[in-house]
């Protein structure tokens, strides 16, 4: 799969910009602050609907402007798809594929497949888990776009609850604070909390229904992934202990009963019968993959906190590294983007990291000088300085 163009009109810094890609290597070259990785950022964001920088859209619109406009023209297997992505903060963002509006903007996810490496990456093995939890979602959500849906209706329904335990610790609090002023109060607050328990039970249900599935998924996935960031990572440290992973979820599951969807529900269900008390205090909820963790170990030890700075990046990239080869195997070339991170490797693993990526259908690199792409990835140039990008060779 590759992208032939891109066109942007008041992305980031782009009032509005053409840029005809070729297949193979192309290398956008120049110095920092000059729109490099707006391009490749551009991109990704076609693939995966967000941004590999930002957490909100409103920084990619360029300062000044109502909305920013994508479009990508994706072929894969010689069949062509036109994307269009406009960029609405605060509003719906709305999408059209082959000049056809679709009605939800998450339609449009799947056409195209990206794997990114950017230095942000580094926050995979030394962030928090809600960095490896959206590793594994995003790539959930490139290999089969539903999980988009998935995810949304887990976000949702977990926000509800979470409204509506918090309305449930303030009552509760009131009615502490109440009982000692006023026995009366007391009997008033508790019909209130009726409701509040009998409303708790449904949204459980969906918590538990959305959760589970999530949950079998991303254990999946991480059974997938295992092996191949095992490889991965012995080819670009050799000398350094095994990479290995593990899903770590606050959800009891007992280690004979199997993984299937069912199990996991009744397990969910189980967990949170059990901290609904500690749930009503806090006014949270306490347990479900929105709390779980992809552990990263090497050898013995964990990643995060014990690994060192070439350790930690070898194992940020042993894991985009193992995407690619999931995404591979699912069928199709995904398209790969390397931003800005040669600069960051020594010479083993940038040897080992171009060698890899060479063969791929499309590979889009950012660099700041020439000297910093490797020679297995000659190809294509653009000079992006001041906000344009010249393609010269
Ligand atoms: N929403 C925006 N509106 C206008 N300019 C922006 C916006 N977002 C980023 N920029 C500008 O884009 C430039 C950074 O571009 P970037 O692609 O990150 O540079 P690099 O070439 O180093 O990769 C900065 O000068 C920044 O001010
Ligand atoms: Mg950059």
């Amino acid at each position: 799969m590759r992208v032939c163009h891109l066109s942007l009109t008041d992305f980031r810094s782009y009032p509005s910009a053409e840029i005809a890609l070729d297949p193979g290597v192309t290398a956008f070259v120049g110095p920092n602050g000059h729109g490099k990785t707006n391009l490749v950022e551009a991109i990704g964001y076609v693939a995966t609907q967000s941004s590999h920088r930002v957490a909100t859209d409103a920084p990619l619109v360029r300062h000044g402007a109502e909305r920013a406009i994508v479009r990508a023209l994706v072929v894969r297997d010689e069949r062509r798809a036109l994307i269009e992505l406009e960029i609405n903060p605060g509003r719906a963002n709305r999408a059209r594929v082959n000049r056809s509006p679709v009605a939800r903007p998450r339609e449009a996810l799947g056409l195209l497949r990206t794997v990114l490496f950017a230095p942000e990456d580094l926050a995979l093995v030394k962030g928090d888990p809600s960095e490896r939890r959206r590793f594994l979602d995003d790539l959930l959500v490139a290999r089969a776009p539903r999980f988009a849906g998935v995810r949304a209706d887990y976000d949702r329904v977990l926000k509800q609850r979470n409204t509506l335990l918090r309305t449930a610790a303030a009552t509760r609090q009131g009615r502490r604070r109440g009982a000692r002023r006023q026995e009366d109060d007391a009997a008033f607050a508790s019909a209130g909390a009726g409701d509040v328990l009998s409303t708790l039970d449904v949204w459980d249900s969906h918590l538990v229904r959305h959760g589970a599935e999530l949950l079998a998924a991303r254990m999946d996935l991480v059974e997938a992934l295992r092996p191949l960031t095992a490889k991965a990572y012995a080819t670009l440290a050799p000398a350094s202990a095994a990479a290995d992973l593990e899903y770590r979820t606050g959800v009891k599951l007992s280690t004979d009963c199997g993984r299937s969807r069912e199990i996991l529900e009744e397990a969910l269900r189980a967990s949170l019968a059990e901290a609904r008390q500690a749930e009503l205090e806090r006014g949270v909820t306490l347990v479900g993959p929105h709390r779980d963790d992809l552990h990263l170990a090497l050898g013995e030890l964990p990643a995060r906190g014990y690994a060192s700075h070439g350790e930690s990046w070898s194992f940020a990239l042993a894991l985009r590294l193992a995407a690619y080869d999931l995404l591979r195997a699912d069928g199709g070339d995904p398209v790969l983007i390397l931003d800005d991170v040669f600069a960051e490797l020594d010479g083993h693993r940038r040897t080992r990291l171009a060698e890899i990526v060479a063969p791929a259908e499309q590979v889009l690199i950012t660099a700041a000088v020439p000297d910093d792409v490797p020679a297995e990835l000659a190809g294509a140039r653009f000079d992006v300085t001041e906000g344009s990008a010249t393609r010269v060779r």
